[in-house]
């Protein structure tokens, strides 16, 4: 693979925009494409709303917010350009498969193809790609220029290589890939977090506790210490650390979590309409009065004061410590 010095995002929504914010940020350069009417004075705007944001973080010295280029509905001819494409359009099969097939018939075969895709592995639509071993996914967590989580997964034929080269490019930029090794629905992360909030919707929709109350049990425990150690190594230390703490941890509490286990079970959060009410009304009451944009703004803020304090250093690669 050659060295990546220009990227190509196809799609600018949410997800496409904050990866060409990123990119940027690390000096490289950006070809940009989207239909849809009004998307490149978005884009502008976004980035232009961000780049504090991402200088706080500190950006490489050569990045610079205007080093991209804004080339239509699609890449064109100025596909060859890129060394590395970042897919981000809608989450539709016929749409992917269409698109993915167009992308690999006209980028160099030594180019990455990335899929952000949250939900669709890369197997459901390379049928029609001709190299279907330079495609998988790069699955982002948004937004994709703060939360370094990249999740890596190949479909059957993606190559080794693509693989390897795709994991060392987004460590170059700043983020933490993980190789997910096999195609599960929602890959790892999403998975994780659909299991705390359906428990989550549970317990709210059961009047157990409201959902404000939820929030604060999340952020003032599990949230905090999950931020600097996993799971696995949150319940080592729980264990006493040492060799033996995580066995020692399931077997002193692993009974008890297993009733546990069962209870949630018993009452997993079912999606009628009734519980989905339930849950609506306590949210409202928690946003009663709450400017959520500002809280928003305030979130990324914090995010950025932790990943600081974590040790984050876009520029120095080796440096990062998750
Ligand atoms: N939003 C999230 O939280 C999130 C997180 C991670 C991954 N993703 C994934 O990222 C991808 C994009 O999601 P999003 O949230 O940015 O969606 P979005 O709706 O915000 O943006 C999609 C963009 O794609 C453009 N588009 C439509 N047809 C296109 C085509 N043929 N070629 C190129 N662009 C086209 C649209 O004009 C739009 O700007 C999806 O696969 C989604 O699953 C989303």
């Amino acid at each position: 693979m050659a060295p990546i010095k220009t990227v190509g995002v196809v799609g600018t929504g949410v997800i496409g925009a904050s990866w060409t914010a990123l990119f940027l940020s690390h000096g490289l350069k950006v070809l940009v494409s989207d239909p849809a009417p009004g998307a490149a004075d978005k884009l502008a705007a976004f980035i232009k709303q961000v780049w504090p944001t991402l200088e706080r973080m500190g950006i490489d010295n050569d990045a610079n917010p205007d080093n991209y280029e804004f080339v239509g509905k699609d890449l064109g001819e100025h596909i060859k350009e890129c060394d590395f494409i970042q897919e981000n359009a809608p989450e539709r099969v016929e749409l992917k498969t269409k698109l993915l097939a167009e992308l690999d018939r006209n980028a160099r075969e030594d180019v990455i193809i990335a899929s952000s895709s949250s939900g669709l592995p890369s197997s459901k639509f390379v049928g029609e790609c001709q190299h279907p071993e330079r495609v998988l996914i790069g699955h982002p967590f948004n937004p994709p220029h703060l939360m370094p989580l990249v999740e890596v997964v190949p479909h059957q034929g993606t190559s080794d290589s693509v693989v390897k080269d795709a994991l060392a490019f987004y460590k170059s930029v700043g983020r933490k890939p993980v190789h997910v090794k096999q195609e599960v629905p929602g890959f790892a992360a999403n998975r994780l977090q659909s299991a705390l909030c359906n428990e989550a919707y549970s317990l709210v929709s059961r009047g157990v506790l409201s959902a404000e109350d939820l929030d604060a049990c999340v952020t003032t425990s599990i949230g905090p210490r999950w931020a600097v150690v996993g799971p696995f190594l949150a319940n080592a230390m729980g264990g006493g650390g040492g060799s033996d703490g995580f066995k020692h941890l399931l077997e002193h509490l692993g009974p008890a979590a297993r009733v546990w286990a069962e209870d949630m079970n018993a009452h997993a959060f079912t999606w009628t309409p009734e519980n989905v009410a339930a849950l609506t009304s306590s949210v409202g009451e928690e946003l009663k009065g709450k400017d959520v944009a500002a809280l928003e703004r305030q979130r990324d803020e914090r995010l950025v004061d932790m990943f600081k304090a974590k040790g984050h250093r876009r520029t120095s690669v080796s440096s990062i410590d998750y």
